[in-house]
């Protein structure tokens, strides 16, 4: 009685997990946008650290390029001097905050003006207000600060389940690295609309960004291939350290944590044993 009453709870329980698959490969199915593919990035995982020369290439990137449009108001330039992050020198992030524009004032006439950055400056945004960026730009360009850790894509129920055991975290820069490298023609019967750009990643398929890099614009001196793929990849890089600039001391902590209960479950284990040795049992 009690056997069968089990048998028949199991069988409904089986039967909801493959109506719950179901319903999710159909959804995932009727989605016009397409997932991003993985990357492999080099502070992924439990232990995973940043790649400075590759933060340094995208911030070279973010300068050259992004800025132009997007600021990164939560960073000052001087973090980029930071222990985890690109690690510039001080030297360095004087020169290259003094490369940047930013609005200051009132002066004693009580007018604002513009003077070169200094380390203490945060990354400034090239228009005075949003509505000025749209008004050029057709669009808003959404201050970069946050947006590693803002962006990401929908991997339905049951792959969010299997990302939680294999720790996949990366769905943010897996996204703007696709985003920013998968501009492409339209599919046919698609129209793209005016001041806009078909990209198959972006929700909806068309964005007011036009395609910001191409081919051999930047210029790397270490070697490393001026493709748009690569450009991608370091920007991305570049915007998850701006998003958790404190993700190495993080994983590092959360590691020590992990080994610190690891001998203290071993040490309760063996004192356990000791301390019952002589009891009968
Ligand atoms: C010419 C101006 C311009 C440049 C240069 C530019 N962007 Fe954008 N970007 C925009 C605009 C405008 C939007 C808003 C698009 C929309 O929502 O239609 C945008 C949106 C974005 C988004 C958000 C997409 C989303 O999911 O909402 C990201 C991420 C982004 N840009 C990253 C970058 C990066 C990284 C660079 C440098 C490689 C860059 N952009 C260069 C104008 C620009």
């Amino acid at each position: 009685m009690f056997r069968s009453k089990m048998i028949s709870r199991i069988a409904a329980a089986s039967l909801a997990v493959g109506l719950l698959a179901g319903t999710v490969t159909a959804a995932s199915a009727a989605g016009d946008t397409v997932h991003p593919p993985r990357q492999s990035w080099s502070w992924s995982g439990p232990f995973g650290t940043f790649d400075r020369a590759q933060l340094q290439r995208g911030y070279k990137i973010y300068k050259e390029v992004c800025s132009s449009c997007h600021s990164m108001n939560l960073v000052a330039f001087r973090n980029l001097a930071d222990k985890g992050g690109p690690e510039f020198s001080e030297g360095q992030v004087k020169e290259l905050a003094s490369t940047f524009k930013v609005t200051d004032g009132p002066n004693d006439k009580g007018e604002m003006f513009e003077r070169p950055g200094r380390p203490s400056d945060h990354f400034p945004s090239p228009f005075p207000n949003p509505e000025a960026a749209k008004a050029s730009l057709g669009g808003t360009p959404p201050d970069l600060s946050l947006i590693a850790k803002a962006r990401g894509y929908e991997r339905g129920v049951l792959l969010s389940l299997v990302d939680l055991v294999t720790q996949y975290q990366e769905q943010g820069p897996d996204y703007i690295t696709a985003l920013l490298s998968g501009y492409s023609d339209p599919p046919k019967g698609i129209t793209v609309g005016d001041g806009l750009a078909y990209n198959k990643y972006f929700p909806g398929g068309q964005l007011s960004m036009q395609p910001p890099l191409n081919p051999g614009q930047v210029d790397y001196t270490d070697g490393t291939p001026t493709t748009v793929e690569q450009y991608a990849k370091d920007v991305t890089a570049f915007l998850m350290w701006a998003a958790e600039p404190k993700m190495e001391e993080r994983k590092r902590v959360g590691a020590w944590f992990m080994l610190l209960m690891l001998i203290l479950g071993i040490s309760a284990y063996f004192t356990k044993k000791k301390i019952w040795s002589n009891v009968a049992h």
